[in-house]
């Protein structure tokens, strides 16, 4: 067996952005076999400290040591050399090639020598079956589901030889079970020598999962200690600095018309078969529907359909008895939709313009923005400076770059734009994926006040607690049809999940 890594030790480790002092003077230590969890709010500087690790950027003070040596990991390819894996809080494979491919490039970047595909075949399937992963080489990452693109970056990370993994969010886009599965699997790598950072804002697995927690505020390290001595509570309070209660919609009896009708519709999904089956559901302005279901049953479709980029081949979608099917997206927002998508890098923000450029997206043509030929600057400068403000989107100012924000951030961003605009109907889709417990807190708040201010929310969530807490109203969806609504009072996570599974005979 190779040599393993026995001891990480990052030391005063500070790291400066043009406006941002992302890290100052972070140092932590990992030993073999131990799960480190790394928290810490959305911006706090998780991602920054591992992709310096990483060699993805490089810090302006401090050492790096593996085993008492200094080590200087100038790029990811150095990284591994030094046994230093990484998955990313956004998977880096590359969709239209295999697993194989995928993993084979990886390869490629770290061999002088000519690539022995057969061999990477052979070492990959060993990963594999040794953590019984089940991954299939000759599958395209494009007909992959979230899960499984996370077991391939896994196995990947593992067959180049890292030893010690770096994790970010890997279970932001898991199921329940998929994440139970990916748990047992990081324990059991710890126990086969491997060392693992870990990055969550899901404190009941950080506890389930790690072994200690080093907990970030604002580039500081403000704790770092066995995991065994904290409740969930405590971390949340460790990472905001303050106490957070999730909030609860406040019961309600009266709920205003259908703002969005979906009449028997139908629709492929991305592989050619139905994804949507004459799927009925009717939303009230002033209600939150939650959309509860394994991913996978026709949540990414529907949600497509009512924002017109898949097609429907039959039945028809109303919003406020306007008949959009199949009406451009442009068309359907103009008719009064906001939408949070789930792939918010992609879908909902261009990441390459800035954020005030991104929080007037959808609104820069309308006459508060725009005069006939001009933006009107001073208009969008204090609407972008006050979104930034009440949302506590953090950025060295409005010209940054969305890019350069973190994951949480990001997601921000698309929320106070998508609120902001006051639609008739609102999609949120996972809104709570990926951010800090205040975030979400923050978030939850904002989608009971839409409702209350009369907007219909759709939540599509998989995430129980989310759905119980906020829905007035509940579907179950399962394989492209909804099973059953359930109003918000008669639910609970017993009920739900047998629906989830497809069992409706139960009583
Ligand atoms: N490439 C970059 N250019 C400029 N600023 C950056 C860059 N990368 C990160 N930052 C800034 O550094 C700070 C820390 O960001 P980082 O991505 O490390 O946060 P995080 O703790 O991973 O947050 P999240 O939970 O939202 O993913 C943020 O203020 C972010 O905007
Ligand atoms: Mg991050």
């Amino acid at each position: 067996m190779a040599e393993r890594i026995q001891q990480l030790e990052m030391k005063h480790i500070s790291k400066r952005f043009p406006g941002v002092l992302a890290l100052d003077d972070v140092s932590i230590t990992l030993k073999n076999g131990e799960i480190l969890a790394l928290l810490g709010e959305n911006g706090a500087g998780k991602t920054t400290l591992m992709n310096i690790l990483y060699g993805l950027y490089h810090q302006d003070e401090g050492t790096v040591l593996i085993d008492n040596e200094v080590i200087h990991v100038k790029s990811p390819k150095d990284a591994l050399l030094h046994k230093i894996g990484m998955v990313h809080q956004h998977f880096m494979l590359v969709p239209n090639l295999t697993v194989l491919e995928n993993i084979a490039l990886g390869y490629f970047q770290n061999t002088r020598f000519k690539l022995d595909l057969g061999l990477v075949r052979k070492k990959m399937m060993d990963i594999s079956v040794r953590y019984d992963m089940a991954v299939n080489p000759d599958a395209y990452i494009w007909q992959l589901s979230v899960g499984e693109q996370q077991r391939v970056e896994l196995v990947k990370t593992l067959t180049l030889g890292a030893n010690l993994l770096i994790l970010d969010e890997p279970t932001a886009a898991l199921t329940p079970q998929q994440t139970d599965e990916l748990i047992d699997l990081l324990k059991e790598m710890a126990k086969d020598n491997n060392s693992i950072i870990f990055i969550s804002h899901k404190l009941n697995e950080v506890k389930t999962v790690s072994s200690k927690i080093a907990v970030l505020r604002n580039g500081k390290l403000v704790h770092e200690g066995p995991t065994g001595s904290y409740s969930v509570t405590e971390l949340a309070e460790q990472m905001a600095g303050r106490q957070i209660n999730l909030p609860k919609s406040p019961e309600k009896s009266k709920f205003g018309d259908v703002m969005l009708d979906i009449k028997k519709v139908w629709a492929h999904n991305d592989q050619g078969a139905w994804g949507l089956q004459g799927l009925d559901l009717q939303l009230k302005a002033g209600e939150i529907l939650g959309i509860a279901g394994v991913s996978g049953n026709g949540q990414k479709e529907l949600a497509d359909v009512i924002n017109g980029v898949r097609k429907v081949e039959k039945g028809d979608i109303l919003l406020d008895n306007w008949n959009i099917t199949n009406h451009s997206a442009q068309k359907i927002i103009d008719q009064g939709l906001g939408y949070i998508p789930e792939d918010r890098l992609h879908e909902g923000t261009l990441p390459a313009f800035s954020v005030r450029e991104n929080l007037i997206l959808k609104d820069y043509t309308t006459s508060q923005m725009s005069s006939s030929i001009f933006l009107k600057k001073k208009v969008i400068d204090s609407f972008a400076e006050d979104l930034i403000e009440t949302f506590n989107i953090k950025c060295p100012d409005m010209y940054t770059s969305c890019a350069s924000l973190s994951g949480g951030n990001i997601q921000k961003v698309i929320l106070a734009r998508e609120i902001t605009r006051k639609p008739k109907v609102l999609i949120a889709a996972y809104p709570i994926r990926g951010l800090d417990i205040g975030a979400a807190e923050y978030v939850h708040q904002r989608l009971i006040e839409a409702r209350g201010a009369g907007m219909a929310v759709l939540l599509i969530s998989e995430e129980l607690e989310e759905i119980l807490d906020l829905c007035d109203r509940i579907a179950v969806i399962y394989e492209g049809k909804i099973l059953k609504v359930l109003s918000g009072s008669e639910a609970d996570n017993r009920k739900l999940g047998l629906l989830m599974a497809g069992v409706t005979d139960e009583e």
